[in-house]
């Protein structure tokens, strides 16, 4: 795991442990052992710590934070980082890629660090819902001051190389070849009296800066307790001998370590690597290669979906049917990626090199050469089985065609062609070029390879592709359609829109459900709901009206709230009080209702669906219908997901409160899910099962 070579007095320690050089159980205690031997090594005057291969070391290893032996796999870090710094030789730590996390801490804990221009650095844990854990809250302030090293750790977001050395993180940028930079600084620092991190000064926090960035990780990380023991850890450095401090750390990261929150973060990542893993898909399928696309409508989807295809390097054609539309389309398309270049997220090259991608048209010319064509036109049966028709005409073989339906029979698409078995639903979620969320839904017949393909493809896009069965409403929009109702029964029954929206935003939603709905437009939200089969349910009654009013939402000004011209939302009297006669009509008795049954409504309709979408094979897994979730519907990933929230409250009370639910409103909207009962029956849970 680690080499050991002499370069004259220098000893060499070489990380090796592909891919990323991660600290897999064994590799600390190597590279302890060897930082011993270098020390016995009479040969030896400097110490050079390097990763081989194309990185430093990119950080801890995640799957050890799970088990039960975390504790002294932790432990064996600090060991070796304590050694590193206490080393009677000077360590020199040379970066390339990336040093996150442990790998910073590794670095960190050296004498001396030279870094690759192209490297990065930085403190991701809170991403984990840990805080770093092997001295990085102590040693990073005493390199980078409070405040900076505060806001790495609380934030997570790594630095470059010149930041990183303006911040006093490294010592020296190495232009050219890194070992050899590295090898000639270490030979400059032999002999030298050695600076230790725990020796430097460090400034007292200031209580302003300390306040103001406690402040912007309540804002920005809302919900996550992390990011504040982070920074109450960093603080606690200017106070404490490295020793204490060190102590403080420990006690702290044991504390995050247990919590809920790291549970659920932790659980997300790798349920959305378990989601690109798709039962009955054999890992040797080949995917159809991607070298040119084209896209059917360049409405809202189109439009996004052309970018997150030229984002990712993909030439593609965008048919529109009239020059207004196509023009329309054009435009949206233009002003997106103009307001990147002005916020300075893309530069202007960059935004010209996409356009030059993204080829607008109004005939069929070259889609006979594309190899995924994606339909995105009206969401009507009708309309999308005729575009069909002419794509069977006009496509190669061994072309994939996907449509983007938000609720239709894959199948009924797939039908009207000669060629069903290269039909699929790719059904991206808006703004299509932001949102990471692909369900993936393939048809009776659909190949393999196709399936593949749509997988690799979401992939590259850097979004999150999961697959759902060919049901209304997939896994996403089948599961928000009871969530919705709910928050609509609730302001029948007598909560304010506004107490619907605020209770499920500190629940942490990213937005409340009736904001949402006035985002998204009350009409597309009645279109949806208007479930085939729906007839005999309890069916909200104040959101046609909404519609027939006009009050479609932001786009009208006018909603559940009403909104200015920059679409700031404000109480609105008049649906209030439509909202309160509409419910005096129906015989709905209007009461006070708590935060408490305001999200065990909506939250628990949610889980009692999803129950039910598993059950049915419609999601393979739970973590797949929590990755839906996290990254397409904006649940907060700190709780995990639905499934796994409703684990971690535990199913004898999520079943107990269904069940109350249904004694007051029905079985019609309330029936336990079977597998529900099953599972807690057996005292199981819906995730245990994640591979
Ligand atoms: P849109 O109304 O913004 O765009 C549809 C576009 O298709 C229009 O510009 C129309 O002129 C064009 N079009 C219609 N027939 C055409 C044809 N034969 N050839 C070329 N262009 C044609 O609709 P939007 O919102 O983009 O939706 C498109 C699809 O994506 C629908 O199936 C919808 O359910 C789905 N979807 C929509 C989401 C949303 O939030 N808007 C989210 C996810 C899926």
């Amino acid at each position: 795991m680690i080499t050991y070579q002499h370069e004259q007095d220098v000893a060499v320690l070489t990380v090796e442990n592909p891919p990323v050089n991660a600290l897999s159980p064994g590799v600390a205690e190597a590279l302890q052992a060897a930082i011993e031997k270098a020390n016995a090594d009479a040969e030896v005057r400097a110490i050079m710590v390097i990763g081989g291969g194309r990185t430093f070391i990119a950080g801890a290893d995640v799957n050890e934070f799970g088990k039960p032996s975390a504790a002294q796999y932790v432990a064996k870090l600090r060991a070796c980082a304590n050694a590193i710094e206490n080393s009677a030789k000077p360590v020199v730590m040379a970066i390339h890629g990336a040093a996150l996390g442990g790998g910073l801490e590794v670095a960190l804990a050296g004498h001396y660090r030279v870094i690759a221009p192209g490297a990065q650095v930085g403190q991701p844990e809170v991403k984990l819902g840990l805080i770093p854990g092997m001295g990085g809250t102590q040693r990073l302030p005493r390199l980078a001051g409070v405040a900076k090293a505060a806001e790495m750790c609380a934030f997570g977001v790594p630095v470059k190389a010149k930041e990183a050395l303006a911040a006093g993180i490294v010592d020296q940028i190495v232009e050219g070849d890194l070992r050899a930079g590295a090898i000639a600084f270490a030979q400059t620092v032999a002999g030298k009296p050695i600076p230790r991190t725990r020796d430097r000064k460090i400034a007292a926090a200031e209580p302003a800066v300390v306040a103001a960035l406690l402040d912007q990780a309540r804002k920005k990380m809302r919900g996550q307790n992390a990011p504040l023991v982070a920074i109450a850890a960093v603080e606690a450095a200017a106070r404490l001998p490295l020793d204490a401090g060190l102590a403080e750390e420990a006690e702290k990261f044991d504390a995050v370590l247990r919590s809920t929150e790291s549970k659920a973060l932790i659980y997300s990542f790798f349920s959305e690597r378990a989601a690109a893993k798709i039962a009955g898909l054999p890992a040797e399928t080949v995917p159809y290669e991607i070298r040119g696309a084209a896209i059917v409508g360049a409405g809202t989807m189109g439009g996004g979906i052309a970018m997150a295809l030229a984002n990712a390097g993909i030439p593609v054609r965008l048919k529109e049917t009239t020059e207004e539309t196509l023009g329309r389309g054009v435009n949206n398309i233009h002003r997106n990626y103009a307001s990147a270049v002005t916020s300075g997220r893309m530069s202007q090259e960059a935004m010209d090199q996409k356009l030059a991608l993204i080829t607008p048209q109004l005939t069929y010319d070259g889609f006979a050469q594309a190899d995924l064509i994606i339909e995105a036109v009206f969401e009507n049966l009708g309309v999308k089985q005729s575009v069909f028709r002419e794509l069977d005409g006009v496509a190669k073989a061994g072309c994939v065609l996907a449509t983007n339906t938000s609720s239709l029979d894959i199948d009924k698409i797939a039908a009207v062609t000669r060629r069903a078995d290269m039909v699929i639903g790719v059904h991206f979620f808006s703004p299509a070029h932001v949102m990471r969320l692909v369900e993936i839904v393939p048809g009776k017949t659909t190949r393999p390879e196709v399936l593949a393909t749509a997988l690799a493809l979401t992939k590259k896009l850097g979004k999150a592709g999961v697959r759902a069965g060919n049901c209304h409403g997939f896994i996403g929009n089948r599961m928000i359609n009871v969530y919705g109702r709910e928050a609509q029964f609730l302001v029948e029954e007598g909560a304010t829109v506004e107490q619907v929206n605020q209770a499920l935003y500190d629940f942490g939603m990213a937005m409340g459900p009736l904001a949402m709905f006035d985002l998204v437009g009350n009409d597309v939200v009645l279109n949806i709901t208007a479930a085939p089969g729906a007839g005999g349910i309890r069916q909200p009654i104040v959101l046609p009206k909404l519609c027939s009013l006009g009050r479609l939402g932001q786009k009208s000004g006018r909603g559940w709230s009403s909104y200015d011209a920059k679409r700031k939302a404000s109480p609105d009297a008049e649906t209030a009080a439509l909202i309160r006669s509409t419910a005096a009509e129906a015989g709905i008795i209007q009461r006070e209702i708590s935060s408490e049954e305001i999200i065990d409504r909506c939250v628990l309709a949610l889980v009692n669906e999803g129950a039910r979408v598993l059950e049915e094979g419609m999601a393979q897994r739970a973590s797949d219908i929590d990755v839906v979730y996290l990254t397409g519907y904006g649940f907060p990933a700190w709780r995990g997901g639905p499934m796994f929230y409703a684990d971690t409250i535990g199913l004898p009370k999520v079943l107990g409160r269904i069940r109350e639910f249904e004694a007051r409103h029905g079985s019609s909207l309330w029936n336990p899910a079977p597998l529900l009962q099953r599972l807690e029956e057996a005292g199981q849970t819906f995730t245990q099962a994640l591979p």
